[in-house]
């Protein structure tokens, strides 16, 4: 007997995705939501738009008007398409989010149409063996041995506080007899202590708030000239910390900082973690895509070795927002989250083999990102994949050199990965503060006029700017572009404080 009706059944049927009702009309929409899109990128000429257009405004007269959908679709371009940052443009590169790729932007339409949810496998029976496979291979990718598993996330947040919480759990059920899921904390996790580079990004603090650990438990050690963690100091504070009583539970490694793109010396964080028995939780959400290229990979060498790790796929691996995934060396290592609902991942269901990903998730409805990848690996392809992401590191060194080359710019150090960190230098003397407020003024200038989109970053206190090359459309065009754009904007803001001081 076919399912198939031929007529509408009921008064909502035009408003879902379904085989009753007006088939074209699904095509339809979906069409001309693909048409605006394109044209608002054929249109988009800057990477934000000109200064008063970006403010954020009351959109509509009165939202609780209905229109058609064509109408609907006009008010969006205008009102929130035309005042959106356009993170495609190669103008665009201050943070560490990404052009998404086309492949992924489909995915992202199949994955809204379908709604799987990935926490049991009767509501995603095939997505549930898709994330399975893309995770496998994730953990090939990175070197994990047999044991390991993973899952998908919302990003590097989320699988920051997962590897905190396993490391957590398993030191309290290792080394305490304790099972913090039914006792809660024991008493010693007041002086539980977390080690990472005082780089690392600032979820590993938020991280150990949430476990009920305090932001104190986090030792932030200090980096070198290359700011990437010194491990003699790493192993001396660990010291410490027992010598004080303390307990130390784990070390966060960072591949690809945040300000500077460094990577921890993964293999000698491994080897002070081997013999300190500490959990190795590896922040890759930044560096991570290296693995994918050839040119790169010993940067990553120690990676192999992490209890737990995190990557982000709407960074440097070009997929849209939200996508990201917490692998774990030791699949087991999941027994600390895992809690059961009889309607939703029975035992029985684990005895027939089926896999209920909730089982490996903190969170329970639960997006099928992995078809992003999967899409991707299966249209772009690894090689032109791992070209794209060559690419940013390759801009970058080219972005750095011209800083170098140019007396108005200081570059702070050579970029390990594609953030680069550098200030404008005033050709007149100014007070420190003074030269701080110019550069933050750089940005917000550019920002507004809508000529680029850098970032401004504190070291030591001192303001400086920060490009993060993270788009495979950025040409050396681009890159003379912002640079001229930042001296032009640097030389007329000095020129104008000059001014207004001699009125004074
Ligand atoms: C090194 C690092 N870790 C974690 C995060 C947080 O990732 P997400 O924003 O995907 O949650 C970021 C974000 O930029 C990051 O740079």
């Amino acid at each position: 007997m076919p399912v198939v009706k031929e007529e509408s059944h009921t008064a909502f049927d035009n408003e879902f995705l379904t085989n009753v009702g007006d088939q074209g009309r699904i095509l339809e929409m979906l069409t001309r939501t693909s048409a605006y899109i394109a044209e608002f990128f054929k249109e988009s000429e800057r990477p934000v738009p000109a200064a008063g257009e970006s403010q954020m405004k009351h959109f509509f007269q009165d939202i609780k008007q209905e229109h058609a959908f064509d109408s609907v679709l006009e008010e969006v371009m205008e009102h929130i398409m035309k005042r959106s940052l356009n993170i495609s443009h190669p103008h665009a590169m201050a943070h560490l989010h990404c052009p998404p790729l086309l492949s992924g932007v489909c995915a992202d339409v199949i994955v809204s149409a379908l709604n799987q949810s990935m926490d049991s496998w009767d509501q995603s029976p095939a997505a549930t063996a898709v994330e399975i496979e893309v995770v496998n291979w994730l953990c090939e990718l990175y070197q994990l041995p047999q044991a390991a598993a993973g899952t998908f996330t919302t990003g590097g947040t989320q699988s920051n506080f997962m590897g905190l919480l396993l490391a957590r759990d398993q030191y309290c059920a290792r080394k305490l007899s304790h099972d913090v899921k039914a006792d809660g904390l024991p008493s010693e996790a007041a002086r539980f202590k977390i080690f990472c580079s005082e780089e690392a990004h600032f979820t590993v603090k938020k991280s150990a708030v949430q476990l009920g650990l305090g932001e104190r438990a986090v030792i932030g050690v200090p980096a070198d000239e290359h700011k990437k963690m010194s491990t003699e100091k790493l192993e001396a504070f660990i010291q410490e910390a027992r010598e004080a009583g303390d307990h130390p539970i784990a070390i966060v490694a960072t591949a690809g900082t945040t300000n500077f793109g460094s990577i921890d010396p993964l293999e000698d964080i491994y080897h002070t973690a081997d013999k300190e028995n500490l959990w190795m939780h590896v922040d890759a959400a930044f560096g991570g895509a290296l693995a994918l290229c050839s040119d790169h990979t010993a940067k990553l060498e120690g990676i192999e070795n992490a209890d737990s790790l995190a990557v982000d796929f709407h960074k440097l691996f070009y997929q849209p927002v939200s996508c990201g995934a917490f692998l774990v060396r030791s699949r087991d290592s999941f027994r600390f989250i895992r809690h059961g609902a009889e309607y939703l991942n029975p035992e029985d269901d684990r005895e027939q083999g089926f896999t209920n990903l909730v089982d490996y998730s903190m969170q329970t409805t639960r997006r099928f990102d992995a078809l992003k990848l999967l899409m991707t690996i299966r249209t772009v392809g690894t090689k032109k994949w791992s070209e794209m992401i060559g690419h940013g590191l390759k801009q970058a060194g080219c972005l750095a050199e011209k800083i170098n080359d140019e007396p108005a710019l200081h570059l702070v150090m050579k970029p390990e990965m594609n953030a680069v960190v550098f200030k404008y230098d005033p050709e007149h003397s100014f007070a420190k503060a003074e030269e701080d407020e110019i550069n933050r003024e750089i940005q917000q200038q550019l920002y507004a006029s809508g000529e680029a989109v850098i970032a401004k970053t504190k070291i030591d206190g001192r303001q400086f700017l920060k490009c993060t090359l993270l788009n495979p459309l950025t040409t050396e065009k681009d890159i003379d572009h912002v640079i001229e754009a930042v001296i032009e904007a640097g030389r007329e803001i000095e020129l104008l404080r000059r001014r207004k001081s001699v009125e004074f």
